[in-house]
């Protein structure tokens, strides 16, 4: 690991300003510096830097950070590799912290490793290119498919001969060890060679690395021989984290704010060679949390390209659950009948590709309604299973806004009620949360640690009880806005104190925290609401440094961050003629107050709608008891709005 110091070094050496030159021509304007945006095409700069925040944004794409994320985002390395990058650059030598005697094994091993491999990618690639059977068997093989020789060298393809042992007998001779080429899969227990008589795809990891190969038989209708072969895990290879060329893809993966997701290798190699480089595969196996995490890095949308199939439909469903899961956006292609990629894109080029894609891609959520609703049509057993399924998938979509949308539109497709639907929704994360909890409780019982738990959940708000006696749904829509600049002025001033009624003083996070905390969980984006709430903890036990949220590893809040502290005058647009001052800094304190009024006159208001709905319903159905208590609970609530109306010196809404 690099030591605490040698960063602090970095990015001491590596201002803004520098950094960000090498790469964008700017020009001064006023304190700050101008030029055209990296991140996304433009032809006016919005793209601004300020040397003395030390950070830059673009006013257009909205991307904003220090030097270090300017250098991740644009080179799309990690934390740690910025940082080498930059030392490199400004020639300071990393300092390296001292690690276990295990952890300096493990590491030479992995890099033993990476070295051999190495090793077997070159010879692989001197085979397909310089041995008579590499020309004439794989490299005319691939050839005949359609590769272009700058398309084969790109991505490390390759050829093994079929001769029992060569590469191993000439691997030991160059002195590289018999008990790593095991470890690798390259040699067998006999030592014989893996991989024979196929040609060879190299799998690299995300930064290129060759860290496994696949290899693909030429023989075909042999039942016995397996189509390919493949690495097993290795130290360096961990299969449920790698996605076959995103090393190659990532750059356009994060451009397109898209990632098409294919089936196969070659599938791959096709799109890239077509000029689609936002493609990677899965390469065989279904679709793993880890291979979603590893584009999440890169975009908040996956589009899965898969043969229009029963089976290409069947994992493509698959993978539907596991993407919704890390909160990504799905959208599906399905290829014309007995097409895949590779093939399609061939047979039609690829401006027509192009254009299949544009009319046929749909929203994987609702493709999956329509089509178990047209299964189950005119069958109110299956309809009852075809809810079950739908709901299943939507409670997996953690952000509500989103959420909300996708369970209206299911209402319309399976034609059922959306109150239904979301009742069902609501019992299954409630069912979630209770399992949740009791694992927690079991934990602390037992004393086992289990996994960091996660930073309180979003779905809560569906379930915790509040003042409001009620048992409606939690949800609303729209405040996103007021939300935003609370934990706005919670960035920019958390730690500022000021002086609230009878002269106590107390902190502006403090005071937000504590005016909010009765509607704290009809919070619209659960990630405001963890903010102030994160934020209010680190006031007060002293540890809150508006810095680290401008290095956030959660792209929203560094963002917010950015623009906390670079406009901390820019509020969104209240309805109401108090908000007609630009304040200065030292006004937080009444900028707080009214944040929170609107923040909650606007709660409460949307509160009330949801439960006259619920009235008239109760009403309808004539449940007396409930609905006495739910009139009771539509005065308070009545009065409290007026009380904040007050207050907001309005009679608005
Ligand atoms: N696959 C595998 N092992 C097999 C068959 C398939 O690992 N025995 C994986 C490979 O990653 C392959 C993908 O599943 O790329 C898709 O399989 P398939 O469509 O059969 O292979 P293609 O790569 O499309 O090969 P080709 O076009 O040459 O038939
Ligand atoms: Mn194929």
């Amino acid at each position: 690991m690099i030591s605490q110091r040698s960063i602090q070094q970095v990015i001491a050496a590596a201002t803004v300003e520098d950094v960000v030159s090498y790469y964008v021509e700017l020009r001064k304007r006023g304190a700050n510096l101008l030029g055209l945006c990296p991140f996304h095409d433009e032809k006016t700069p919005s793209f601004t830097v300020s040397p003395a925040k030390n950070i830059y944004k673009c006013f257009g794409c909205g991307k904003g950070g220090d030097p270090i994320r300017f250098i991740m985002e644009h080179d799309q390395l990690t934390y740690p590799e910025a940082i080498r990058f930059l030392a490199d650059r400004y020639g300071i030598e990393l300092e390296e912290t001292q690690r276990s005697d295990n952890y300096v094994e493990e590491k030479q091993e992995r890099e033993s490793l990476q070295v051999i491999n190495d090793y077997a990618r070159d010879y692989f690639v001197k085979q397909l290119w310089d041995s008579e059977n590499g020309k004439a068997i794989g490299l005319s093989y691939f050839k005949e498919r359609g590769f272009r020789e700058v398309t084969i060298k790109r991505f490390d393809l390759g050829y093994a001969h079929k001769k029992p042992d060569d590469f191993t007998q000439e691997a030991v001779g160059k002195q590289y060890n018999i008990e790593l080429l095991r470890t690798l899969g390259l040699t067998s227990k006999k030592d014989l060679d893996f991989f024979r008589d196929r040609v060879m795809f190299t799998i690299h990891s995300a930064s290129g690395k060759p860290i496994a190969f696949a290899g693909r038989t030429l023989i075909t209708g042999n039942k016995k021989i397996p189509k390919y072969i493949n690495s097993p895990e290795t130290p360096i290879y961990n299969k449920s984290n790698v996605l076959y060329a995103l090393h190659l893809a990532k750059g356009e993966i994060s451009k397109q704010n898209n990632c098409f997701l294919v089936e196969g290798y070659t599938d791959v190699i096709s799109l890239h060679q077509g000029g689609i480089e936002n493609v990677v595969a899965s390469s065989g196996t279904s679709l793993t949390d880890g291979q979603v995490k590893a584009v999440k890095r890169y975009a908040d949308t996956i589009t899965l390209l898969y043969d229009g199939d029963a089976a290409g439909i069947k994992a493509a469903m698959r993978g539907l659950d596991v993407i919704l899961k890390q909160g990504m956006n799905v959208f599906l292609v399905t290829l014309p009948e007995s097409h895949d990629p590779d093939s399609y894109l061939q047979k039609v080029g690829k401006t027509n590709f192009e254009q299949y894609i544009a009319d046929t891609r749909v929203d994987f959520i609702e493709y999956m309604a329509r089509s178990v609703a047209k299964d189950y049509k005119n069958d109110p057993i299956g309809k009852a299973k075809a809810m079950k399924d739908v709901v299943s998938t939507l409670s997996l979509i953690g952000d509500s806004l989103k959420r909300t949308f996708y369970v209206q539109l299911c209402a319309e497709i399976l034609d059922i009620k959306e109150v239904i639907i979301q009742r069902e929704v609501s019992k299954t994360l409630k069912k979630k949360i209770n399992q949740e909890k009791s694992r927690k409780k079991f934990r602390q019982n037992t004393g086992d640690q289990g996994p960091t738990p996660p930073p309180p959940s979003e779905e809560s708000q569906w379930i915790t009880e509040q003042s409001i006696p009620l048992d409606m749904p939690r949800e609303s829509v729209g405040d996103i806005y007021k939300e935003k600049d609370l934990a706005r002025i919670c960035i920019a001033a958390g730690d500022q104190v000021i002086t609230i009624d009878e002269g106590e003083e107390t902190t502006i996070a403090a005071y937000v925290y504590s005016s909010i905390f009765d509607v704290i969980d009809y919070f619209d984006e659960p990630a405001y609401r963890d903010l102030i709430i994160e934020i209010f903890q680190k006031v007060e036990s002293g540890e809150f440094d508006q810095d680290s949220y401008i290095r956030h590893d959660n792209e929203r809040i560094r963002n917010l961050t950015i623009d906390a502290i670079s406009s901390p005058y820019q509020y969104s647009k209240w309805p109401t003629p108090m908000h007609s001052q630009k304040v200065p800094n030292e006004n937080f304190e009444r900028d707080a107050a009214n944040s929170i009024i609107r923040f909650k006159y606007e709660k409460i208001k949307k509160v009330i709608g949801k439960l006259k709905e619920r009235i008239t319903q109760l009403a309808e159905s004539k449940e007396e008891e409930s609905l006495n208590i739910a009139l009771l609970a539509l005065n308070k609530l009545n009065e409290e709005k007026k009380a904040l109306a007050i207050k907001l010196g309005t009679t608005y809404g």
